[in-house]
Formats: C-alpha cells, structure tokens, sequence
C-alpha cells in the first residue's frame, strides 16, 4: 500500500495530472484538504472512505492514513496545486518516515502557473527576469533570516506571494524600495475557478484597487516588471543559428 499525495490543481477540475486523476478514482480512501480542492476532481471515485481533513488536526489526519496502512489500503491524499508547495505535507511525511509508511508525492499545477495562465503572460523573459520568487506573506508561520519579503525584494526577480493580500498595504511598503512605485502587479483571486477575479495596477495603486475588489483571501500577488514588459529580446530557443540542421537520410 501507498499514500499518494496528490496535487490537485489550482481548481478547474481539468488541471489535475493523469496519474492524479487515476489514482483518486482508484484508491479505497481519499483524504482530501477541503477548502481548496474542488469536490468535481473526486468525480468517478469508489472510495468507500472519503474524508474532508479541514478541521482535523495532524494526529487525527495521520491516524486514518495509519489505519488505511494497517488494512493494506492505497490512499489518495489529495492537496490542493502543488502539494509540494504551502501544503503542509513535510510534517506529514515525516510522521510516516517514522512509523514506515510508504508514499509517493503526485506533482500538481500551482496557483503561480495558474495565474500566469490567466494572466497570459510569461514570467521569465530574457533580459527583464530570469527567476520567480515562491514567497509567502509571514503572519502565524515566521520567516527565516534572510527571507523577509524586503530581502527578497533586493533581487527585483519576479515575485509571487502567497497568503498576502490581507497585507497588501505592508506588502507594497516592503516592495516599492526595491520595484519600483511603476512596477506591475496583478493580484488574482481564485485563479481557474469559476468565480476568478483579477486586479491589475502598479505598486502605487494596487492596495487601494485591491481593497476595493474585497478580495481577503485565496488570491496571489505577482509582481515584476515581466507583467507588462513589451520591450525584451527574443530568447535564444528559437533564435536561427541554435536551430539544428535538418538530418537528411543517405540514399541507400
Ligand atoms: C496554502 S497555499 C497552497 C498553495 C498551493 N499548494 C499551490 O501549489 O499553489 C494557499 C495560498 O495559495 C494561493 N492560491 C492557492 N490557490 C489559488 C488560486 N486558485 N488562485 C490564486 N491563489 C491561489 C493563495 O495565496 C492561497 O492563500
């Protein structure tokens, strides 16, 4: 037996993996993290176990994965985007490293990617960023030295905060040192569900137009001039003299 931890997307049912998807509607138990995970990424399972684990604590959580163990059952523990990322699986993995359960971690397509999507644009372009931030708004869980969004900031790359727009107002102070009061920012509530919504602006204006939106939660923070930038050049990729030569076959 298994315990898949299995991203499920950012929310559009469709954007969950195939193996994702196969394992859900195969696996005797899932255990599924409520609040983000869209109920249409169960459809088609025959589970006879199926648990929301939103309001249950780390023990309770780890003792069903337990019992599943002990009855030899496959577990589709399902997060939601990447359960690599803010999913809180560590702590999970760790407690079945001590008790010798196995698992296998089933990858997801993060909010970051969805939002992105949305967006329509590309958040590496050559010569204006060539690296992302994953980052979080620090409130319950600290930061580690040297992770302070203000740290961060010193690298202008582009940046996506997770857990922030409540912090909006502190989040452009930490920033605009370092981006910018010009720099671009889109804030995307509940990218590729139904109700998505999207505010677009610059750190000058974003908390205001963002306070207005009433968004509060399940939104990420994008920021970097990547989201406007016309002006960059064509990457290497496609460029001429790095395609390869046509292999023609020898006349036999
Ligand atoms: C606990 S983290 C989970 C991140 C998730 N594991 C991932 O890979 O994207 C939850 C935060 O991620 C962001 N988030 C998750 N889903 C989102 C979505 N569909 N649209 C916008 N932001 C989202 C929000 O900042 C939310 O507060």
């Amino acid at each position: 037996m298994t315990i898949y931890f299995i991203g499920a997307g950012p929310g559009d049912p469709e954007l969950i993996t195939v193996k994702g998807q196969r394992l859900i509607r195969t696996c005797p138990v899932i255990l599924y993290a409520g609040s983000l995970v869209p109920e249409q990424v169960l459809d088609g399972h025959r589970a006879h176990s199926v648990v929301n684990t939103a309001e249950l604590d780390l023990d309770a959580i780890v003792a069903l994965l337990q019992q599943a163990h002990a009855k030899g059952e496959d577990v589709a523990r399902v997060h939601s985007g990447g359960p690599s990322l803010y999913g809180a699986i560590g702590e999970q993995i760790r407690r079945l490293n001590m008790l010798g359960i196995p698992y296998e971690i089933v990858p997801g397509v993060t909010a970051t990617a969805a939002c992105a999507a949305t967006l329509g644009r590309e958040l590496t372009l050559p010569g204006i960023s060539q690296t992302v931030i994953l980052t979080r708004y620090a409130t319950k869980t600290s930061m580690p030295e040297g992770e302070a969004l203000a740290d961060l900031a010193r690298h202008r790359a582009t940046m996506a905060i997770h857990l922030g727009v409540r912090h909006i107002e502190r989040i452009v102070a930490d920033l605009t040192p370092h981006y910018g009061a010009d720099c671009p920012v889109a804030v995307v509530f509940r990218a590729s569900w139904p109700d998505e919504e999207r505010v677009t602006g610059t750190l000058e204006d974003i908390a205001g137009k963002v306070q207005a939106s009433g968004m509060e939660r399940t939104a990420l923070i994008l920021v970097g001039t990547v989201l406007d930038a016309a002006d960059f050049a064509d990457s290497t990729l496609y460029a001429p003299e790095e395609t390869l030569p046509t292999i023609t076959k020898p006349p036999i």
